[in-house]
């Protein structure tokens, strides 16, 4: 479809000019979820429908476009602009805020023409929208992926240095001034339902991704971030909308949404007079006003999103397919299972410590050797803490005197891969790097400076600063192409708010700070794109959807207390399929079996963090077995259908079920957290197995010696039977944990 008004008609008389039917309904569609926009007679675009897909074309045109559109004022009703715009008769949070030239801060929008074309997976819809009097013109994008019936939407704000009808000679020199943005929605949603209920997910280091809900009520719910860098750390940039009813797991409708941004973002969710709510995922303008200037395009972050009708179970696991085949780095391809010497060693290592643990990653059967923090900096600045060395990416000679090609030699003795640690966006003031260039730094050049874990951020908006942080990576890889891995850190936010390289621009810093980091990913996957990253951020400061194209996976928390991973790895499995997730079993919680440990980190992307000296030769038979498992069942756990059955939020206990794309083969892992005094188990009821199938359980991940006392294992159930009436998989032990798998014959 592709369909125009002619410039011209934006200026003739609005209400003369009628809107070719073929350009009056935009119908954004997938599977499970049709959006519909309207150009009304007035030529603005509004939205008149947001929910499940309709049954019949004819269905479509009888939407009462008329109660969404704004009218001449004889209704109350105000209209629902698709991007709606400041200084009309929007008295709520608008999409788009700008300050033109001459200080207007106004802004209307007007219909042009839309465009659909497929894409891989689904349909690619653009709408362009511009202002009649100032150089504004907006492009809608909405990219909609027809099978997972995930959207993803966003915008892109252009400062044409035209006017779309004649000016007079001051109204054009005037169009070329620049303007400025001041609020930059990706999208605007609208919802007319009885009651709203947002889960947010909220976090602190060590604590990330924790679920809570509340009703909204008439007003403004915003969720954002300040942080700069590491900026989930308070808050992750997703959230859950249950409409008409409270968020659930099985059931009801609910709005997943997403914004693929490693910056400062904002979701703002206002309800207004009449009880309608809208939705405006965003950059967080704060502190961020843009300048544009004529010919200059503001290209919003997407916004992904997916309306469920069968709760967030549903939305999980299409945003989970859908982030595998369209969004994840090496979506469909496997993960590696790894050792990391961080909580082993700390910053006190040397070459041999460091091959023997390459032996006891080999001992384990994983496939990877992770070397983390303190392998970098030289005398004053060696990397023996956190105070120093940051920025100077030159192996420490002391500790690792044959370089990093000798730590791939041992790792190729020992028959693992090799993988590194850096956190290439920061410096320690402790450094060859902060001392040659203290310009290349955020920092406050008239106040006392505050320091974040002793280390400051460099200025990503510096073209120069994007090439050192490329450097970073590309002078290990071209100097050592053994290295499969990196771990890539971030543990300060912005702090001494100040950047040199933006100079009079200080507003533009948040967001071109982002660009940067963004142009620096974007080199090293266009120059090695066989890279595989890890993102880190302090624990889970750092996960998102755009920076999720760069790595493959993220580090959910430094919290590998197993306990704490239940919830943990609960709330951004709402979002994230397990293999971007990456889990480590450490010595967090030593109370808790090693068994009980791993089998919390098997449902996502293994690893250990452990050192063999303390262990059991049981509890290393033990490990080699459920590492053997969790590669063996790799196309399950990491490439199946997730349903989380049994949520730690309502009891003792919790369970998840994978099953692979063919329903031939599942996982079921049951956790018991604690338990009460006599208290009734209940059944695990299996979700998404064949039901005509009949499936061999067994419980495997056991310790050597023990055998399952898992009712029913070794037996035969159809799936009707193990959906219907489920496994007593759950016991009164605490901290117990049972890993079923279930084969079809
Ligand atoms: C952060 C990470 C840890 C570890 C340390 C090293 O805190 O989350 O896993 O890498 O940095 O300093």
């Amino acid at each position: 479809m592709n369909t125009s008004i002619p410039l011209a008609l934006v200026a003739m008389s609005l209400s003369a000019a009628a809107i070719p039917a073929a350009a009056q309904q935009i119908v954004i569609h997938t599977s499970g979820t049709d959006l519909v926009l309207h150009v009304a007679p007035n030529h603005r675009l509004y939205q008149v429908y947001l929910g499940a897909p309709m049954a019949c074309m004819s269905d479509y045109e009888q939407l009462p476009w008329d109660v969404y559109a704004a009218s001449d004022g004889s209704v109350c009703q105000r209209g629902w602009e698709a991007y709606g715009t400041a200084g009309s008769e929007e008295f709520y949070e608008p999409a788009l805020g700008v300050i033109q030239a001459d200080g207007n801060r106004t802004t209307y929008l007007y219909y042009q023409r839309h465009e659909q074309h497929a894409i891989p997976g689904g349909t690619e819809t653009t709408v362009e929208l511009a202002d009649d009097q100032y150089p504004v013109a907006v492009t809608l994008h909405y990219v909609a992926y027809d099978k997972e019936s995930v959207i993803k939407a966003w915008s892109e704000i252009h400062h044409t240095g035209n006017l779309v009808k004649t000016g007079t000679a001051v109204q054009k020199k005037l169009a070329k001034q620049p303007i400025t943005l001041t609020r930059y929605a990706s999208a605007m949603l609208y919802f007319k339902r009885p009651n709203y209920y947002l889960t947010e997910f909220h976090s602190d280091w060590a604590k990330e991704a924790q679920m809570c809900s509340q009703e909204l009520q008439e007003g403004k719910k915003v969720l954002d971030t300040k942080l700069g860098t590491r900026q989930n750390m308070h808050m992750q940039p997703m959230f859950e909308l249950g409409l008409g009813q409270p968020v659930q797991e099985q059931q009801g409708e609910v709005l997943m949404g997403t914004l693929g941004w490693t910056g400062n973002w904002q979701f703002t969710f206002e309800v207004d007079n009449v009880h309608n709510l809208r939705v405006l995922p965003s950059i967080n303008p704060w502190a961020s006003d843009y300048e544009l200037k004529a010919g200059e395009t503001f290209r919003t972050p997407e916004f992904i999103f997916t309306l469920s009708q069968q709760g967030t179970s549903l939305g999980s696991r299409r945003l989970h397919d859908w982030a595998r085949q369209y969004q994840l780095k090496d979506g469909m391809k496997g993960r590696m299972s790894l050792l990391n010497n961080w909580e082993n060693t700390y910053f006190d290592f040397d070459q041999t410590k460091l091959a023997d643990l390459m032996k006891e990653a080999r001992t384990l059967g994983v496939d990877l050797f992770l070397l983390d923090d303190g392998w970098f900096g030289n005398g004053d600045h060696a990397r023996n803490g956190d105070h120093a060395g940051l920025g100077d990416w030159e192996v420490n000679h002391q500790k690792l005197p044959g370089g990093i090609a000798a730590l791939c030699d041992a790792a190729d003795a020992a028959g693992v891969k090799f993988g590194i640690w850096i956190e290439p966006e920061m410096v320690n003031p402790a450094s060859d790097l902060y001392e040659q260039h203290p310009d290349w730094v955020i920092e406050q050049p008239n106040r006392q400076t505050y320091y974040y874990r002793n280390q400051l951020v460099l200025d990503l908006s510096n073209p120069k600063v994007q090439d050192h942080v490329y450097g970073v990576v590309a002078n290990i890889l071209r100097e050592n192409p053994r290295v499969k891995y990196f771990k890539w850190d971030c543990n300060s936010p912005i702090t001494n708010v100040y950047s040199p390289a933006s100079g009079s621009k200080q507003g533009q810093m948040y967001i071109d700070h982002v660009r940067g980091l963004y142009r620096v990913l974007e080199r090293i996957q266009a120059d090695f794109p066989e890279a595989t990253m890890m993102l880190c951020s302090g624990g889970g400061g750092r996960g998102d959807y755009e920076a999720l194209k760069y790595f493959t996976e993220f580090w959910c928390s430094d919290d590998t207390d197993p306990i704490e991973r239940l919830y943990i790895q609960w709330g951004f499995s709402q979002f994230f399929p397990a293999k971007a997730m990456c889990a480590h079993v450490t010595d967090w919680n030593r109370q808790a079996s090693v068994k009980f440990r791993t089998d919390v980190a098997s449902m996502c992307k293994l690893g250990f963090d452990i050192g063999l000296r303390h262990l059991s030769d049981d509890e290393i038979h033990y490990l080699q077995s459920a590492i053997a498992n969790w590669h063996r069942l790799q196309p399950v756990i990491l490439d199946g259908e997730q349903y989380r059955l049994v949520s730690p939020y309502e009891g003792n206990h919790m369970a998840v079920g994978y099953v692979s794309q063919d329903r031939q083969h599942a996982v079921l892992f049951a956790y018991d957290i604690d338990t009460r005094y006599k208290e009734v188990l209940q059944n695990v009821c299996l979700v998404g197995l064949d039901p005509e199938g009949q499936y061999r359980v067994e419980e495997i991940n056991l310790m050597p010696g023990k055998e399952s006392h898992l009712q029913g294992n070794g037996g035969t159930f159809s799936g009707d039977y193990l959906m219907k009436v489920g496994l007593p998989a759950f016991t009164q032990e605490r901290m117990h944990s049972r890993v079923i798998e279930l084969t079809r014959e």
